[in-house]
């Protein structure tokens, strides 16, 4: 079929030709390999339009200190590794491997035609509070380390950036510390150089918050900013304005309470202004903190109304952004019902009224006690399916020292891990992690699996080994996504 016709029938078929964004997915590069760029920025390369990822590099056993990795894509779903662009040195005063290189930004300088690039520089006990700067001339690096400084004489913990649209000038969100002294989050402008700070433009005071970044509709500034929680997620606040400098509203939450805003962090958010339609994402980050270097990216549309003055982070499985027209469309999928799936040992159907027709299946445990989905319609070729779960434990673990964190000096055990079986074929189990919801919250959590064509599917899923225990969390459903148009 020629290039035209096959587009025209895609588009007949209400098809695009794009790669699905799938939030907490495993994401793999093109060179096969998990997409390693944590609690980092996209930035747009000026004379290609291209967007280019950077993030901490986060290594097995060791979570910090690794560097920056940097990857490119063109349609913010296919992402090309470039490996490190801010390697680590030994012996360095500021990124040496034992130094935590957090929350790396990077913005055009036009002045000095280079990329900058800034982050929070510290050292492993977080005593140091700064923030460093590297340059580069190209967008992908190397970037060489110039400074690591405190922001106009104060301290600085969670950083992001922000680029007014109206005048392009910068400016570093950051976080003062968790001490009583700090606990704000301070707007400061750059100089046009994008070299130093120049002036604070607003404080956040006192609020206690992290992980900032700023999104800009035609009338306001929303800035979204997450509570102080580590790698444990919580209901993530905005605020919004007029101008940079206030008055700022007071915060609201921005995702259904309790999600613990589809469980991930703030960091950074990025405008698509397409041809047909503007689109704001909200670009999250689903930590790990038992495995910190598998965390996982949580990316979604954010609906905002200037009129409304609201903001509203939306779920979505998998969706397919089109970065040109600037329009997304939610991509359907075939649920099943835990309520219609055969349960085997201990697992059982329990009334369940916030539950897909008011059961949810608990007791998930180990090898024995599973539940099983049948019927199941596939096609031969990888195709996302979300797992929509209840994980009671409450980011803590019952008969654990500490109990629950809705106790006082609570734990938080953040997962529990299913095992997926696809037709009854033991020798292949895939992860599935379930990370903590809350008790009546159900959330969903995605696995790229392989279903044979037109066959009568199963899907069975039973409980591993988390270091605590090999409960799966409860079920309610599955939905099976049609696979991605290349
Ligand atoms: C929070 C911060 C991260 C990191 C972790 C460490 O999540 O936002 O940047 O410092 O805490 O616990």
């Amino acid at each position: 079929m020629a290039r035209s016709t096959l587009c025209a029938f895609m588009l007949l078929a209400g098809l695009s030709a794009a790669k699905y964004i799938v939030p907490g997915g495993r994401w793999h590069a093109t060179d096969g390999s998990l997409v390693n760029a944590h609690a980092g920025c996209v930035t747009v390369d000026k004379d290609t339009g291209k967007f280019w990822l950077f993030g901490e590099y986060k290594v097995e056993g060791h979570t910090e200190g690794a560097g920056v990795s940097v990857y490119s894509s063109d349609d913010l779903a296919t992402w090309e590794n470039h490996g490190l662009a801010l390697a680590p040195v030994e012996g360095h005063e500021y990124i040496s491997p034992h130094h935590i290189i957090q929350r790396p930004k990077v913005v055009y300088s036009k002045v000095s035609n280079e990329y900058h690039m800034w982050w929070h520089a510290d050292n492993s006990s977080y005593g140091l509070l700064l923030q460093g700067f590297a340059r580069s001339p190209n967008i992908s690096g190397p970037y060489t380390f110039v400074s690591a400084t405190p922001p106009l004489g104060n301290w600085s913990q969670d950083f992001g950036i922000f680029t007014d649209r109206k005048d392009g000038r910068s400016y570093a969100l950051y976080s003062n510390g968790d001490r009583r002294e700090g606990r704000d989050v301070y707007l400061s402008a750059f100089n046009e150089d994008a070299t130093a700070l120049e002036k604070v433009v607003h404080r956040f005071d006192k609020y206690d918050l992290e992980g900032p970044t700023i999104i800009q509709t035609d009338k306001s500034y929303y800035a979204l900013m997450s509570h102080k929680t580590g790698y444990r997620p919580n209901n993530v606040v905005a605020f919004r304005a007029d101008s940079l400098a206030g008055p700022w509203s007071q915060p609201f939450t921005v995702a259904p309470l309790n999600t613990r805003t589809y469980n991930s962090q703030s960091g950074f958010s990025l405008t698509i202004q397409g041809k047909k339609k503007t689109t704001h994402l909200y670009l999250g980050d689903q930590w790990d903190q038992n495995s910190n270097w598998e965390s996982r990216y949580i990316w979604l549309p954010m609906e905002i109304d200037d009129r409304k003055k609201t903001l509203d982070v939306v779920w979505n499985d998998v969706y397919d952004l089109d970065v040109k027209s600037g329009e997304w469309t939610a991509v359907e999928g075939k649920a099943y019902l835990a309520a219609d799936a055969k349960t085997a040992g201990a697992a059982f159907k329990q009334e369940a009224n916030f539950a897909s027709k008011n059961t949810i299946v608990t007791g998930i445990y180990g090898n024995d006690s599973t539940v099983t989905f049948e019927g199941i319609t596939g096609t031969g070729q990888p195709q996302w399916v979300s797992f929509y779960y209840q994980n009671t434990d409450d980011m803590g673990f019952g008969d654990q020292p500490g109990g629950t964190p809705d106790r006082i000096g609570g734990t938080w055990q953040l997962r529990r891990i299913a095992s997926v079986v696809v037709n009854g074929k033991t020798d292949k189990v895939e992860t599935l992690f379930q990370r903590d919801t809350h008790k009546g919250i159900i959330l969903s959590t995605p696995l790229l699996l392989t279903l044979e064509k037109d066959k009568k599917n199963t899907i069975t899923v039973g409980g591993l080994w988390n270091g605590f225990d090999y409960k799966g969390a409860d079920l309610d459903r599955i939905v099976v996504y049609p696979p991605e148009k290349r």
